[in-house]
C-alpha cells in the first residue's frame, strides 16, 4: 500500500514508518518543517510539506493514499489551554482526513490512549473515556471509528501511557525530564498505581497489523506490560539518575496530574489472539536501564 502518515517523525512513527517501508509499503509523510522532511527522507518516505493544521493539504494526501495511519499530536501539556488547543487541532486534522476517505473502503488507522476499568486490567471491548483533559481526544477518535458505517475500514490502536524506546518516551519519559529538573523521582499518591506499557518497535508492528487487516470499526490495545506500579517506574529512573525516590503532590503535575494518579492497567489479549500480535522487545523497566544520568 502507499500510506499517508502524520506524525512519521515521532518516536512512534519513526518506528512505523520503518515497520511499513521493511514490510513492502511506500510511505508519504506530514513534515511541518526542512528538518521534519529531511527526516522522512532519510527513512526512506516522501516527505508531503505542511502541519495538522493544513486541512487542505491532510485531504489531499489522505485522499490520494491507499490507507492513512494517523499519529501527529501537539503534546503540549504546558497548560489547560494549550492542551486544549492541541486536542481541537487533531480533532479537526481528523475529521479531515476522514471526509477524504469516505466510500473508499480504504483503511485510516488512528490512535487513542487505553481506557481506565475500576479495579482490573482494561480491555478493547471498554468504551474511552470522554470526559477529563483529554476526552475531546476520545470523541475524534470514536468519530473515526463510526466511519466504519460511511465506507472507511477505520481502527484505532489504544497506545498505553508509556510506549518507550531506548529509555526515552511516553509518561515514564515525562516522569524522568521532571526527575531531572526537580532533582527528586517523584510518583503521585503512594505509587501503587499501576501504569501499561509498550516498546515503539512492538507497537509499530500492530500499527501496521491493523492497516493490513483491521475489520472497519474496531480497537486495539498496543500493550505489551499490563502495569507497572508507578513507584517502581520511579524507582529505576531515581537509581539512573542518582536521586531519591519519593511521592510528591498530584496536583504538582498540572492537568496531567489526576492521569498520573490513576489506577490503569491494561489487557491486550484479545489484540493478540485476533490480530496474531506478539511483543518481543524489553519490556518498560528493563528498558528504563538505559536512561543515562
Ligand atoms: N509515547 C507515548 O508513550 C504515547 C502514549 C500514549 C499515546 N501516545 C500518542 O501517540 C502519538 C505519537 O506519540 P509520539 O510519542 O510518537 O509523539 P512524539 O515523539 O512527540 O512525536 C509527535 C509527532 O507529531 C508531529 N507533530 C506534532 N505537532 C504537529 C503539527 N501541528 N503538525 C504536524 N505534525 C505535528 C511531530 O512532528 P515534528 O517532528 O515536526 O515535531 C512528530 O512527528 C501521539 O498522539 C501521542 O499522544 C503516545
Amino acid at each position: 500500500m502507499n500510506v499517508f502518515i502524520t506524525g512519521g517523525t515521532g518516536l512512534i512513527g519513526s518506528a512505523v514508518v520503518a515497520e511499513l517501508l521493511g514490510n513492502g509499503h511506500t510511505v508519504v509523510a506530514l513534515a511541518r518543517s526542512d528538518t521534519s522532511a529531511a527526516a522522512v527522507e532519510a527513512a526512506g518516505a516522501t516527505a508531503c510539506r505542511g502541519g495538522l493544521a493544513d486541512l487542505d493539504v491532510l485531504r489531499d494526501g489522505a485522499g490520494r493514499a491507499d490507507g492513512v495511519i494517523h499519529l501527529a499530536f501537539a503534546n503540549d501539556f504546558s497548560s489547560p489551554e494549550a492542551l486544549a488547543r492541541a486536542v481541537a487541532e487533531e480533532s479537526a486534522a481528523l475529521a479531515a482526513m476522514g471526509e477524504a476517505l469516505i466510500g473508499s473502503e480504504r483503511p485510516f488507522v488512528t490512535c487513542s490512549g487505553t481506557p481506565v476499568a475500576a479495579g482490573r486490567p482494561s480491555t478493547e471491548d471498554d468504551p474511552l473515556p470522554t470526559d477529563g483533559p483529554v476526552g475531546g481526544r476520545s470523541r475524534a477518535v470514536m468519530g473515526v471509528l463510526d466511519l466504519a458505517a460511511r465506507g472507511v475500514r477505520s481502527s484505532a490502536v489504544r497506545l498505553p501511557r508509556t510506549v518507550h524506546n531506548n529509555g526515552n518516551g511516553g509518561f515514564a519519559g515525562l516522569l524522568t525530564l521532571i526527575a531531572r529538573n526537580s532533582g527528586v523521582s517523584g510518583y503521585p499518591g503512594d505509587g501503587a498505581q499501576r501504569w501499561p506499557a509498550v516498546h515503539a518497535l512492538d507497537v509499530a508492528v500492530l500499527f501496521r497489523l491493523a492497516l493490513e487487516h483491521a475489520p472497519a470499526g474496531t480497537a486495539w490495545h498496543g500493550v505489551a506490560d499490563e502495569g507497572d506500579a508507578v513507584r517502581d517506574i520511579a524507582a529505576v529512573i531515581g537509581r539512573r539518575l542518582g536521586l531519591p525516590v519519593q511521592s510528591v503532590p498530584t496536583e504538582s503535575y498540572g492537568p496531567l496530574g489526576v492521569i498520573f494518579a490513576a489506577d490503569q492497567p491494561a489487557s491486550s489479549a484479545h489484540t493478540r489472539e485476533a490480530l496474531g500480535w506478539e511483543p518481543t522487545h524489553p519490556s518498560l523497566l528493563d528498558d528504563l536501564e538505559n536512561i543515562q544520568p
